[in-house]
């Protein structure tokens, strides 16, 4: 399994570099090919990451590779066979693993979800918001999404579930929206991991005439109570030079 990955990672490195022979130097993370398979609706998946970012991911049902920028598609190749390969082999691996630990299910995490949009939100500029659904385990979830309490059909995109250090996934799903100061959304997610779905609204943040108001007059009285400041002082300061030249006066008296 391990000879196998290696021989892999070597085939990628060569793949992807466009001066054969060169070193790969350290503060990069290649992971390839990480194979997932679970007895739930009896499904796998198989991705390449770099530096965090995902590459590709084997769509097994369709037997084709899908370049996360369809760019690559054209310049750079994968073997879909030795993806399927390893499929086969993790679920033979989980087989034995499940009759080994007694047939003990797999403890829910509970996930952690997060709404934001791609770029700052600007009235009227087409814009993508952002569902993060963190700390995933195990890899079955449903997000969906609401504009206005409505449930969302088109204009989605989501990613495959990336793998962590922890062994728990990451996954994004996107809707691409028109921001406009009456629309709120919501993303929805179910996870076996939550005794309900969870439910994360998100709606444009537009500053209101009467916040610049409260700012101004904020701004009016900082300024205020800075000049009286000054003159506080100024007239402290000369009060004790006056009384010292009063004092030295009497002393040379
Ligand atoms: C791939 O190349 C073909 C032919 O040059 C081009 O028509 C197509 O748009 C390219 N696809 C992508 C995703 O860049
Ligand atoms: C699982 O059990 C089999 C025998 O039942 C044993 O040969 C194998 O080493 C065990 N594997 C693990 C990972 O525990
Ligand atoms: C996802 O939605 C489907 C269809 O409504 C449902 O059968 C399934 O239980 C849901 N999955 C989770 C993890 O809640």
């Amino acid at each position: 399994m391990k000879k196998a990955l290696i021989l892999r990672a070597l085939t990628l490195a060569t793949m992807m570099s466009p001066y054969g022979g060169e070193d790969i130097v350290a503060d990069h993370v290649g992971t390839y090919g990480t194979n997932v398979y679970q007895t739930y609706g009896a499904s796998g998946q198989f991705t390449f990451e770099f530096d965090g970012d995902e590459l590709f991911y084997v769509d097994l049902g369709k037997k084709e590779t899908v370049w996360r920028l369809p760019e690559f598609s054209n310049i750079t190749k994968f073997e879909v066979q030795s993806a399927l390969r390893n499929i086969v082999m993790s679920k033979r691996n989980l087989d034995i693993l499940i009759k080994n630990s007694s047939f003990t299910p797999a403890t829910s995490e509970i996930p952690e979800v997060a709404v934001f949009p791609k770029s700052s939100v600007v009235l009227g500029i087409p814009n993508t918001l952002i569902c993060q659904v963190d700390n995933i385990f195990p890899p079955v979830i449903n997000i969906t999404w609401f504009y206005n309490g409505h449930f969302v059909a088109e204009g989605i995109a989501e990613t495959t579930f990336y793998p962590k250090s922890d062994h728990s996934f990451l996954k994004f799903s996107y809707l691409t929206f028109l921001p406009s100061s009456e629309d709120f959304y919501d993303c929805r997610v179910e996870h076996w991991g939550l005794e309900e779905p969870l439910v994360k609204h998100w709606e444009p943040e537009i500053p209101t005439p009467t916040s610049e108001l409260t700012e101004t007059v904020v701004c009016a009285l900082g300024l205020a109570m800075g000049l009286m400041g000054i003159v506080v002082g100024t007239v402290l300061i000369l009060r004790v030079r006056c009384l010292g030249a009063a004092s030295r006066r009497r002393r040379a008296m």
